[in-house]
């Protein structure tokens, strides 16, 4: 079940700072390598990804790292030309980079906008606009996976106007585009997670937790989690690798949100 043996993966933002722990993209390039795909990644700093290559390679998987800046079309076209020439197809694209500035309109400086919107949204124009013709002239076509948030969904206490409204926009561009390419053999989807813990969550509880009280700041985030536990990379990990395999081949155009029920709940469980 859920094999991807030979098949190619790019991966967009797969590094990950430290060892302690796993980031979303970082362990769903693990998993994907795990269940047979050959990594090909992208990411901003080189030593980050050098890491999560590091990691795979420990494990037997194959995978590859490319300094890539994926709100830059020269770079994310870089990408995706050095990961075609080497395997001569790419079967499966990830698109994971994202991140939260937080913010509402009246207080958000312009440049922050700019930037949240070229790095949650305009990122996934310009890998597909770059990835979709190479998986369209394949015969076994290919699918995209982009990672969105609950905040795209609901407000989730906390103003992050921008980064709201990139990651719902990641939606509706996904769902628009697999129509679009559902008799072309490529299958689009998103996967749309809730509160998770990563090292990037730690980071958050270092900067917003009041008084510095990291351990409190963690517990009011499992706390607003129905199943009162925040999830981990690998529940995301799990629901991308099932919309990257061929078991969810009748699925395009559509949402796994991986939640804890967040999104199902009132909001004052
Ligand atoms: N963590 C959560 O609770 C949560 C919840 C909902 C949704 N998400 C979404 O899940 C995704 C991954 O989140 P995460 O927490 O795992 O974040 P993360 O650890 O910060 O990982 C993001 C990765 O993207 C890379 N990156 C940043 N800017 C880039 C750029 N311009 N070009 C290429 N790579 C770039 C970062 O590289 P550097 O190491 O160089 O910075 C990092 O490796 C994001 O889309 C996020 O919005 C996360």
């Amino acid at each position: 079940m859920l094999r991807l043996d030979g098949k190619i993966a790019l991966i967009t933002g797969l590094g990950q700072t430290s060892d302690d722990g796993w980031g979303i993209g970082a362990a769903i390039a693990m998993k994907l390598s795990q269940q047979g795909a050959i990594i090909f990644g992208g990411n901003r700093t080189l030593p980050a990804a050098a890491r999560t290559k590091a990691r795979i390679e420990a494990e037997g998987g194959t995978c590859d790292i490319q300094q890539t800046d994926v709100t830059n079309s020269e770079s994310t076209k870089a990408l995706v030309n050095a990961c075609f020439e080497k395997h001569g197809r790419i079967d499966i694209l990830i698109n994971n980079v994202g991140k939260s500035e937080p913010g509402c309109p009246a207080t958000m400086q312009e440049e922050i906008w700019d930037q949240q919107v070229d790095l949650n949204l305009k990122s996934i124009y310009l890998t597909t606009h770059f990835v979709l013709p190479i998986m369209e002239k394949q015969k076994t076509g290919g699918t995209v996976i982009n990672v969105s948030s609950i905040a795209g969904l609901r407000y989730i206490g906390k103003p992050q106007v921008a980064y709201s409204t990139t990651k719902a926009a990641i939606m509706q561009f996904t769902k628009a585009t697999a129509v679009i390419y559902a008799d072309r053999g490529v299958r689009l989807n998103t996967v749309v997670p809730g509160l998770i813990y990563t090292p990037y969550t730690r980071a958050l509880a270092k900067r917003y937790a009041p008084g510095g009280d990291e351990e409190s700041y963690m517990k009011m985030r499992d706390d607003q989690v129905p199943m009162k536990k925040m999830g981990d990379a690998w529940d995301v990990a799990n629901a991308t690798l099932f919309l990257a395999a061929d078991e969810s081949q009748y699925i395009t155009g559509q949402e796994i949100v991986v939640d804890g029920g967040i999104t199902s709940s009132t909001g004052r469980v």
